[in-house]
């Protein structure tokens, strides 16, 4: 981990008049839930064009509640990591404004983070496709999948986006607002490279933010909007990071 860049984050964020985090399922990864792309990533097990996009849901969702089942059964057990409490505590101490996250784990707000913007869903509601019957995906039983709404026995789907579905219009809205009007992006745990998700810090870097990766492995924002990346994993760098904010942080 390199300590002068930990040192020179924490001085962007208390230098910062707003720092937002932007999450992907990186930040999950030592909370147990695999990533997507990466070597024990769900889509080399699964492949997204036959079990992530709508079309597959809706053609097919026996075989798409298989790799629902996967995952929603790592997430149910699944805790918060240092990476997420580490935002949580820099939300409480006045120096984050907002998390936006791809991730529909719901690990940040289990953290303590209030300020969550969930871009693509969440998996703790589940939505009739016929009558919109909303059940609470939390107490979902792994046994009777897929499951039916138990008003019009319709199938039901996650609350999380699909590939070839549109961003929750509310959080689009709010996404960007806050990218717009951030001077730092923390971009953590993310490859970057799902769209629109991905123009998130690039928004922000157009309007002279200060774009800081965290990732084990460069991505397609490092060369040309990041303007740094500081490599390792989320749950070591980030409570290093809160650490250097509090030695040199004077209260808010
Ligand atoms: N710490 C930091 N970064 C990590 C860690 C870790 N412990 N473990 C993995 N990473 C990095 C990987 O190197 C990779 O760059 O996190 C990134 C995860 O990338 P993806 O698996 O592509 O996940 P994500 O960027 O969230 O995917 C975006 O794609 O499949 C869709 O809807 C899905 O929201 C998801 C979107």
């Amino acid at each position: 981990m390199d300590h002068q860049l930990i040192q020179r984050a924490a001085e962007d964020i208390l230098n910062s008049k707003k720092t937002i985090a932007f999450t992907g399922a990186g930040i999950s990864v030592e909370s147990g839930i695999p990533d997507f792309r990466g070597a024990q990533g769900l889509w080399q097990k699964y492949d997204p064009e036959e079990y992530a996009h709508i079309h597959a849901f809706y053609s097919n969702p026996d075989r798409v509640w298989l790799m629902l089942k996967d995952m929603f059964s790592l997430i149910m057990t699944a805790k918060p990591n240092p990476a997420h409490m580490g935002l949580a505590e820099l939300e409480r101490m006045g120096y984050l404004s907002s998390v936006i996250t791809q991730n529909v784990d719901g690990l940040h707000q289990a953290a303590g983070s209030r300020n969550v913007i969930e871009f693509h869903g969440t998996h703790r509601t589940l939505s009739c496709l016929k009558c919109s019957t909303t059940i609470d995906g939390t107490s979902l039983k792994m046994e009777d999948l897929p499951p039916r709404c138990s008003r019009c026995s319709s199938l039901l789907k996650p609350d999380i986006v699909f590939f070839g579905e549109s961003i929750p219009w509310e959080a689009q809205v709010l996404s960007f607002k806050e990218s717009k009007s951030c001077s730092v992006v923390l971009s953590i745990g993310t490859s970057a490279v799902v769209y629109p998700a991905a123009s998130i810090p690039m928004t922000a870097k157009e309007r002279g933010a200060i774009v800081i990766e965290i990732n084990m492995e460069p991505t397609p924002l490092t060369d040309q909007i990041s303007d740094y990346l500081i490599s390792g994993s989320a749950g070591e760098i980030i409570p290093a990071i809160v650490d250097q904010v509090k030695r040199s942080s004077k209260p808010r």
